[in-house]
């Protein structure tokens, strides 16, 4: 006869379970949650702990045998695992931990014993149980002890859950990342004449970040930055886009925004918040009189000013439709006299010296 509130002292009787066993039977069958499995033998013991479990409110399994917990181990979540030492037929307990640290590591085991069963329960605990509780126990030991452990379990879940949208997520920005260079081709390709301007632009900042020292993974970011500076374009209408000639005051005025809008579209994205100040900010002067928030010198960060300098470079030694590309010695002539007004005189010298004999640099026709 079991203690009042309590688990009783195992039988080891092995009496068979009468029908609508808990666990056998329907509601907790087609489990959608995960549940806490009960391996005992004895009928009183599996069918008294199910029960006071299932009221504290945890979807419950009941096995007899161990190949009744290896269905169930197979077919549902388990979240715990409550099972006695010794079961009928020379089965035990601790071949089923074994199984369960083997097969599925994120279980916990506990392990309810009788008094004489308790080098084995020692043993078990060395063997990876979580714990174990000696029979008869009571009811609010029960509690307490799986409360810990499906916490815990929960807790591992939620950790592994985070985790792999953590690599969830770095896999789509990559993807994401790979698109918005497509995309910067795309809006280049539109018009013959800027097909290649901003992998120009790339490499063009890649080497004035190289020659001012800047760290390896810096120039990555800068040689990124220049590859998608301007990637707002996107969000500016075709009829200005494609306009081979100079811009009117109005259209200019739209074509302003492609600085915000990039900014906009990379923002939401973690891994690129390094490349903000230069898809925002390539447009920006050291006077005060850049675009689109008019920054004054040391507000704007160096590597924006970096983007600024391919860009420019880029565009003057370009072919456009009304004009030619600027011979080097003129190009040169028009970015020094940029230098301590629009960009920093420092870094307009490190460029030109960086550039000589670079053919990059050199000034370039359009793709036919
Ligand atoms: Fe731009
Ligand atoms: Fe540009």
């Amino acid at each position: 006869m079991s203690e009042p509130g309590s688990i009783p002292p195992t039988s080891h009787e092995g009496s068979a379970p009468p029908e609508g066993e808990v666990g056998d039977e329907r509601p907790w069958r087609n489990l959608e949650r995960s549940a806490v499995l009960v391996v005992d033998d004895d009928y009183g013991v599996r069918d008294t702990v199910s029960r006071y479990l299932q009221r504290e409110g945890y979807d419950v399994l009941a096995a007899g045998t161990l190949s009744e917990a290896r269905a169930h181990l197979a077919e549902h979540d388990i979240l715990v695992v409550l099972t006695d030492i010794t079961l009928r037929g020379g089965e035990n307990g601790l071949d089923l931990l074994r199984e369960v640290r083997h097969a599925h590591p994120d279980i916990d085991v506990m392990m309810m014993t009788a008094h004489n069963d308790l080098q084995y329960a020692v043993e078990a605990l060395k063997q990876g149980a979580y714990d174990y509780l000696t029979k008869p126990f009571p009811f609010e030991l029960l509690r307490a002890a799986v409360a810990r452990a499906v916490e815990r379990r929960r807790l591992v879940v939620k950790s592994a859950m985070l985790s792999q949208i953590e690599e969830r997520r770095a896999a789509d920005e990559e993807n994401f990342e790979e698109f918005l260079v497509s995309l910067a081709t795309i809006i280049d390709a539109k018009s013959r004449f800027t097909a290649r301007h901003s992998s120009r632009v790339s490499d063009l900042a890649r080497l004035l970040a190289e020659a001012m020292a800047f760290a390896p993974e810096e120039i990555e970011k800068i040689a990124l930055g220049g590859r998608l500076h301007d990637i707002g374009k996107i969000g500016i209408p075709d009829a200005i886009l494609d306009n081979d000639g100079p811009l009117s005051r109005a259209e200019f005025e739209v074509m302003k925004r492609h600085p915000v809008v990039g900014d906009d579209l990379i923002a939401p994205i973690r891994t690129m918040q390094d490349l903000r100040p230069m898809i925002r900010w390539h447009h920006e002067s050291l006077d005060g009189h850049g675009y689109p928030d008019g920054l004054l010198g040391s507000q704007i960060p160096v590597e924006a000013f970096v983007v600024k300098v391919a860009d420019y470079w880029e565009a003057i030694t370009s072919l456009r439709p009304y004009r030619d590309p600027m011979p080097l010695e003129l190009a040169a002539r028009t970015l020094r006299a940029e230098a301590g007004t629009k960009i920093p005189a420092e870094i307009v010298d490190t460029f030109l010296r960086a550039i000589e004999n670079v053919p990059i640099a050199l000034p370039a026709a359009a793709s036919a």
